[in-house]
């Protein structure tokens, strides 16, 4: 059997999916005839089409990875691969289209707006700022509506600092999501699986000094991970079944990381859903495999086994 990794490609995480895919690739080698890994260009479609590749893994982050277009595009050739099929992608990709959906479920997420940056000249970017710390109140979070790897992030407790952050932000796309920012237990909870076979695995811990941001994220000493997280068996049960009600009722299938906050209420306010985590070295979900007492190698494996076409 033939598996192709696809990574790299052009977004802003770009370098983190060539680390994610190196590390797929090493974990599936010898597991089958061949596993390959295309930096994703123009051959794209060529290689597809080539009709030698058996299954494909996309671990592409970021726009156009993420966003359910290659998914579509798999989907259209006919290709069989892992993970989350196009439609829930685009909706798991949108971060207000996944807080409206969550909401409308029952799941916990922090309140928000988003705020197109052309509102900014319709209006005065002073009144608008204004308007929206009069309804959250500070600190609150800025972010892309669709991005990852914390990219355009911050965490704003100084009205005078909101601006620059809406700068910042709108560096990574047109569209900011503005957030209640809710203090309590940071935490990523990943599911292996689809549906009534989906697996649960332990929840991992950031503990950080400042930001969870992109240093933090791929550059290791800056944070302490703990995995399993320091949590009761009632608290991980609470996170467990939020990160396994998301991937069920949102169709996400075969991987995905829920990265959530444990509230002072005890419950699980989820802020973001991943389709394609990172699979890097300092990433969540292969820190979540091995607590579980996984073997990377062989979980990898499996998803390869039960890719869909
Ligand atoms: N978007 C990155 C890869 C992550 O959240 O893991």
């Amino acid at each position: 059997m033939h598996v192709l990794i696809l990574a790299g490609g052009l977004s802003h995480e770009r370098d983190v999916s060539i680390r994610s895919g190196r590390r797929v690739q090493e974990a599936l080698k010898g597991r089958f005839d061949q596993v390959s890994l295309l930096d994703v260009d123009t051959e794209l479609i060529p290689t597809l089409r080539a009709g030698d590749v058996d299954v494909v893994w996309p671990l592409l982050h970021g726009a156009s990875g993420e966003d359910g277009s290659l998914q579509a595009l798999l989907e259209l050739l006919g290709v069989t691969f892992v993970g989350t099929g196009s439609r829930a992608a685009r909706v798991a990709w949108n971060k207000a289209v996944a807080k409206a959906v969550m909401m409308r479920e029952g799941i916990s997420t922090p309140e928000y707006v988003t705020l197109p940056q052309s509102l900014f000249r319709e209006v005065g970017a002073e009144q608008v700022l204004d308007a929206i710390v009069a309804r959250f109140s500070l600190p609150l979070v800025v972010k892309p509506v669709r991005g990852g790897s914390a990219l355009g992030v911050s965490i704003v407790r100084d009205r005078a600092d909101l601006a620059r952050a809406m700068v910042h932000c709108f560096a990574y796309g047109d569209v900011a999501l503005i957030e209640r920012h809710v203090e309590g237990i940071e935490l990523a909870v990943s599911v292996l699986g689809t549906g009534d076979d989906a697996r649960v695995l332990p929840a991992v811990e950031v503990a950080v000094e400042g930001a969870y941001d992109y240093d933090a994220r791929y550059n290791a000493g800056r944070v302490e991970y703990f995995a399993p997280a320091r949590l009761t068996a009632e608290q991980a049960e609470v996170v467990s079944a939020a990160a396994l009600t998301v991937h069920r009722t949102m169709d996400l299938r075969d991987l995905s990381r829920v990265d959530l906050i444990l509230d002072g209420d005890g419950a699980a306010q989820v802020l973001d859903i991943n389709i394609a985590p990172g699979m890097t070295e300092t990433s969540l979900l292969p820190q979540a495999a091995e607590a579980a007492g996984l073997d990377l190698g062989s979980a990898y494996s499996a998803l390869v086994a039960d890719a869909h076409g």
